[in-house]
């Protein structure tokens, strides 16, 4: 299962990466397809924006449609000069500023984190393409426009390289269901040298990034 935030993004992904796809979901918009890649069972999911909405997507998924792997495909605001506008980003784990986890687990602090088997896959699919990869923990951050900008510095001095919304609740939820999750994002906006990509460069990364997800997928269920 792929997961974008933008439901005309896993239409796109329908459409130019699987076979025989049919669309199974359009309820409230958030498109869902399923497939198949190179003979495997594939489908892919808009999760929306947020930990909230991916979370409502995430859990059906897991419970009644036993999904076994979930890769989240989506971008992120590059925090640290470790990483260039359109470098992919893989996320080892996953911080947030979100209470869904503090009250999840009564106040003690998760360590969300991904499935090191889709990473690692993931990892040698994009080296083999030779695409810029940085392995790191991102922030999933409740709020785009942050009221306290100097929360994210304190994290970056602790090694976050990337801001997104959804991984840290995808992590938890893939870990209570014992599945396997993994977030890989591209380098959309750089929130310390202020470039962003444009629309052309942004369809061009995301093709790229999708490869890099199906094939790692297929890596591992064939495993
Ligand atoms: N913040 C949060 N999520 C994002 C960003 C950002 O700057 N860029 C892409 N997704």
């Amino acid at each position: 299962m792929l997961m974008p935030g933008d439901p005309l993004r896993a239409q796109w992904i329908a459409e130019n990466f699987l076979e025989n796809a049919r669309c199974y979901c359009r309820v409230r918009n958030m498109l869902g397809y399923t497939g198949t890649y190179r003979g495997e069972r594939v489908s892919v999911q808009g999760s929306g924006m947020g930990q909230p909405s991916l979370a409502i997507y995430a859990n059906e998924l897991f419970r009644e449609y036993e999904v076994a792997q979930v890769v989240r495909v989506g971008s992120c605001g590059a925090l640290t000069n470790a990483l260039r506008i359109r470098d992919v980003v893989l996320a080892i784990s996953a911080a947030t500023d979100s209470s869904m986890n503090r009250l999840r687990f009564h106040g003690l602090d998760y360590a969300a984190t991904a499935d090191f088997e889709l990473l690692r896959s993931a990892y040698d699919v994009a080296a083999e393409r030779g695409a810029p990869t940085v392995v790191g923990q991102i922030l999933s951050t409740d709020s785009f426009y942050s009221p306290r900008p100097e929360l994210v510095d304190l994290l970056v001095a602790h090694g976050v390289v990337a801001v997104e919304m959804e991984a840290n609740a995808l992590y938890t939820l893939a870990a209570q269901y014992r599945r396997r999750a993994l977030a890989i994002c591209t380098v959309s906006d750089h929130l310390v040298t202020g470039e962003e990509t444009t629309a052309d460069e942004r369809e061009q990364t995301f093709g790229q990034m999708v490869e890099i997800a199906l094939e790692s997928m297929l890596a591992v269920s064939l495993e």
